[in-house]
């Protein structure tokens, strides 16, 4: 029997739609911000490999489960649970791993906002000028009066928050879709700007090395843990985000010139999604360390590595106004992207309870 995909919220318009709309669902702080420091302070290239690992073994096959428990919901993951518990005769009970995840994603989008609009900050601070031959100092200063300052920060957190919910409230096909239309192929560019910029410096070599050159004697349980956490948070899953994406998937893809439609495949699709983001993590990676190297800066700065190690390079390196911009321009779009996946899970369900989307 032939099953339509029914989701009241839409469906996105092609499976490279649904691949987009994932790959920015998953490419975020996740990769920009964490993913970098968390290597440098885990040790570099035996991290990375773990990190692959986990990628591959548990990564995957979640996704491709969230995708397809998705896809045949097709609603909110909370309803989505509960209807499908229905039609397998089992208790309703499960419809708590929707609510889980629903809650998961909210939680996370509280916090996820405030790293995003500390970005946005930087990335106005960068196009001004701000970064330009600051101090270690000075640079580290800059942090600290941000955080001492909250109506700076509740400023910079509203527009972040009214960027996000004005993508959500447009719904699927207005919002969702035409956002992440942009905003991808932008992030991508951008990324590979920055290599090449990186490729041009002193310390490329060395950051190389340092992402790549596994050293063993670095890996316990701790990084281990550490390496599962980075490959679940990274891929967006057990928070409803990806379950909820998955229920706008279409069914078929259409055919090569007009010939029938073939079914998507859902893990071929997943297996892209997770190439995309690693490639990112990596290559922020590729962006970020070799900066650091060739301004005899430390790797191991922990959260506040991109808010005062790197605006400290970028102030010390030829163009670096024009780079610094970018790469704050980069980390605020891809945040973006992500916030969006993380506030449509509860919308959608709040929409499902008879709520307009705009009000949700
Ligand atoms: N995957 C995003 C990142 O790496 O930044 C974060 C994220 C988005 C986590 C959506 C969970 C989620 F549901």
């Amino acid at each position: 029997m032939k099953q339509e995909n029914k989701s009241v919220h839409g469906v996105w318009g092609s499976r490279w739609v649904f691949i987009l709309a994932a790959t920015g669902s998953a490419v975020g702080l996740g990769n920009i911000w964490r993913f970098p420091y968390i290597t440098g302070e885990n040790g570099g290239g035996a991290f990375v490999l773990l990190y692959l690992l986990c990628i591959a073994v548990v990564g995957i096959p979640i996704m491709a489960a969230e995708v397809m428990l998705g896809r045949k919901g097709g609603l909110s993951p909370i309803n989505t649970m509960r209807k499908l518990a229905g039609e397998s005769k089992v208790t309703q009970r499960w419809a708590g791993i929707g609510h889980m995840g629903v809650l998961s994603a909210f939680l996370i989008l509280s916090f996820y906002s405030v790293v995003a609009s500390w970005a946005l900050y930087y990335a106005w601070e960068a196009v001004a000028g701000g970064f330009q031959g600051i101090t270690a100092a000075q640079s580290g200063a800059r942090f600290d009066a941000l955080l001492a300052d909250p109506w700076l920060m509740m400023g910079c957190h509203t527009l972040f928050m009214v960027l996000t919910m004005v993508v959500v409230g447009r719904g699927v096909k207005g919002g969702l879709e035409k956002a992440v239309e942009i905003l991808m192929p932008l992030l991508f560019v951008l990324l590979l700007v920055l290599v090449g910029y990186a490729a041009t410096t002193p310390g490329f070599k060395e950051g190389l090395l340092f992402l790549f050159e596994p050293d063993f004697s670095k890996l316990n349980g701790k990084v281990v843990i550490t390496a599962v956490g980075q490959a679940f948070f990274t891929l967006s899953l057990g928070m409803g985000a990806i379950m909820a994406y998955g229920a706008y998937m279409p069914r078929e893809a259409a055919g090569k010139k007009g010939g029938k439609p073939k079914p998507v495949s859902i893990m071929s699709t997943v297996i892209i999604i997770a190439l995309l983001d690693t490639l990112v993590a990596l290559g922020s990676g590729v962006a970020m360390f070799p900066l650091i190297f060739s301004n005899d800066l430390q790797v191991g700065q922990g959260p506040g590595m991109m808010f005062v190690t790197l605006p400290l390079a970028f102030g010390q390196m030829p163009g670096g106004m024009l780079f610094g911009s970018l790469f704050f321009i980069l980390v605020v779009s891809a945040a973006w992207s992500s916030s969006i996946s993380l506030g449509e899970p509860v919308v959608a369900w709040l929409v499902e309870r008879g709520l307009s989307r705009g009000v949700a």
